[in-house]
């Protein structure tokens, strides 16, 4: 499995900080924010890595990371996305690097305490379709937030004014090659943007999908709030989780 790191987008919310520069440049506490989907792979065991970055100063993605010695790596990927065109679109790009691999996609700007080892193991097993990982939250409204009945994912709503349920659907996504193919069907939502949860609702009714509840604390950190979250809770360990 390879995977993709997804750090294109202008980061509108976190303005003036990404005014001259990209998000996933931003410090959470002290490192770069663009580290941790790094070490998330890595940790995951997979070293075949893409970033999809964006902006005017994409070219200090190169600068910091070169070929990603310090996280263990022979070589990293890179490629561009003109604009904000969402996150599938930007998935949408790293198809021709990708081949026949299934891939496991990490948002630039998301934070997790543990890992996904055992997530992309039981990926590797399941072979084909796709995996979500949920985590149960009190501000559901501002994520993809699935609906189960039993063991399976019934349907995920994107940014719900009322959520069915409090288990949002974090920015970790597991997929078999078909995801190109899927992206290219896709027409733009509300916001003007390819939305991921349109991929994840297609193989949803495929029958295909599975999820894994993760263990251990996540924060994106796309929000003023959320980046001072973040770096807290990486300082402290999470020995103090804020809200
Ligand atoms: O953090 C998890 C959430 O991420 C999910 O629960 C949602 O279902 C999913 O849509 C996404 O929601 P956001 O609205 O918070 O995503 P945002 O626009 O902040 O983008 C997240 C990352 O994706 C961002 O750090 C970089 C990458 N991205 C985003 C866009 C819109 C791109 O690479 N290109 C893009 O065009």
């Amino acid at each position: 499995m390879k995977g993709v790191i997804l750090a294109g987008g202008l980061g509108t919310r976190l303005f003036p900080l990404t005014k001259i520069t990209n998000k996933h440049l931003l410090p959470v506490y002290d490192r770069p924010m663009i580290y941790y989907p790094i070490e998330c792979l890595v940790n995951a065991g997979i070293d075949d890595i893409m970033i999809v970055t964006g902006g005017r100063k994409s070219g200090d993605f190169l600068s910091l990371l070169g070929n990603g010695s310090e996280f263990g790596l022979k070589h990293l990927n890179y490629t561009y996305q003109e604009g904000e065109g969402g996150i599938a679109e930007a998935l949408g790009l790293a198809e021709h690097w990708a081949g026949d691999d299934s891939i496991c996609v990490v948002l630039g700007d998301n934070i997790i305490e543990k890992n996904i080892r055992r997530a992309a193991d039981d990926f590797r097993k399941q072979g084909k379709g796709a995996k979500i990982m949920l985590k149960e939250v009190h501000d559901p409204e501002r994520f993809g937030v699935a609906s189960l009945d039993g063991d399976k994912v019934t349907k995920i709503v994107e940014k719900p004014k009322h959520p069915e349920s409090n288990l949002a659907v974090i920015g970790i996504y597991m997929y078999d090659n078909r995801v190109f193919d899927i992206i290219k069907t896709l027409k733009p939502s509300d916001r003007g943007e390819l939305e991921i949860t349109d991929v994840n609702n297609w193989f949803i009714e495929d029958g295909s999908m599975t999820y894994e509840v993760l263990d251990g604390w996540w924060t994106d950190a796309g929000t003023f709030q959320s980046l001072h979250k973040s770096s807290c809770l990486v300082a402290d360990g999470g020995a103090n989780q804020l809200d």
